[in-house]
């Protein structure tokens, strides 16, 4: 299947694209994280992302979807996948359906939207630690976390730069500006499923699961 989470930064998109992904057996395609790794190593790209990043701004269209274009290219994304962050505004909607359509003859199945309030979102934020080694996303607080170390691999956590209270303020305006129209785009296009993305993180698995059951 080939699915888009959207939602709000925080509302978990991450955390279950880890469990859908590997409950499918597709590939999990963030673009956040994608440019994270550029940034660490140092390349041209992540030169140019991080300016942007920094501030909560989105990465410039012609940068992120030329990315995007190359990682849907790869073998692991021919039978499906399951974007995480992508697409951000209604050019990049527009653009992706083009390119699923010209160069594969393919579309998206489902569009999967993590429905949680903005407090609920800085709270998350701000307690967010990710695995720098194995790319675990872990709570301070829920995950009981006494060390900087992850639970799964024993590499070192760390806090993003984006977390900032202010920059998390930002980037929950531009979702608000510039990514929560694509929930009617996709609404329209009669494949937005909305779900709770509150409680325990199982229970919001297992509601997105039952989703992508009803569509697959
Ligand atoms: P990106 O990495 O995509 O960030 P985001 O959309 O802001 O989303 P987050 O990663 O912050 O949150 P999430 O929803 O994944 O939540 P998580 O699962 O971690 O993008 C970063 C930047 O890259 C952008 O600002 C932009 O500059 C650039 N970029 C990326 N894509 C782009 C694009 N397409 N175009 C242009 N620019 C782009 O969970 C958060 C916390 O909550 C964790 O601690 C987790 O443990 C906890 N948690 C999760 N679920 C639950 C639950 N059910 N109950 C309690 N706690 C929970
Ligand atoms: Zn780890």
């Amino acid at each position: 299947m080939r699915i888009v989470l959207v939602g709000p930064p925080g509302a978990g998109k991450g955390t279950q694209a880890q469990f859908i992904a590997s409950h499918l057996s597709v590939p999990k395609i963030s673009t956040g994280d994608i440019f994270r790794a550029n940034v660490s190593g140092g390349t041209e790209l992540g030169r140019k992302a991080k300016q942007y990043m920094d501030r909560g701004d989105l990465v410039p269209d012609e940068i992120t979807i030329a990315m995007v274009r190359d990682r849907l290219g790869e073998d692991d994304a021919r039978d499906g996948f399951l974007l995480d962050g992508f697409p951000r505004n209604v050019p990049q909607a527009q653009t992706l359906k083009k390119i699923l359509d010209s160069e594969w003859g393919a579309k998206l199945d489902l569009v999967l939207e993590l429905v949680v309030d903005e407090d609920e979102v800085v709270r998350r934020l701000s307690g967010r630690r990710t695995c720098g080694q194995c790319g675990k996303i872990w709570h301070v607080d829920w995950d009981d976390k006494k060390d900087d170390l992850c639970d799964d691999c024993g590499g070192r956590l760390f806090q993003r730069d984006d977390d900032k209270e202010e920059v998390v303020r930002h980037r929950l305006e531009v979702y608000q500006e510039q990514t929560a129209p694509l929930v009617s785009f996709y609404a329209d296009e009669g494949i937005l499923v909305g779900i709770d993305a509150t409680g325990p993180v199982e229970e919001v698995t297992e509601r997105a699961l039952q989703a992508i059951r009803r569509f697959g």
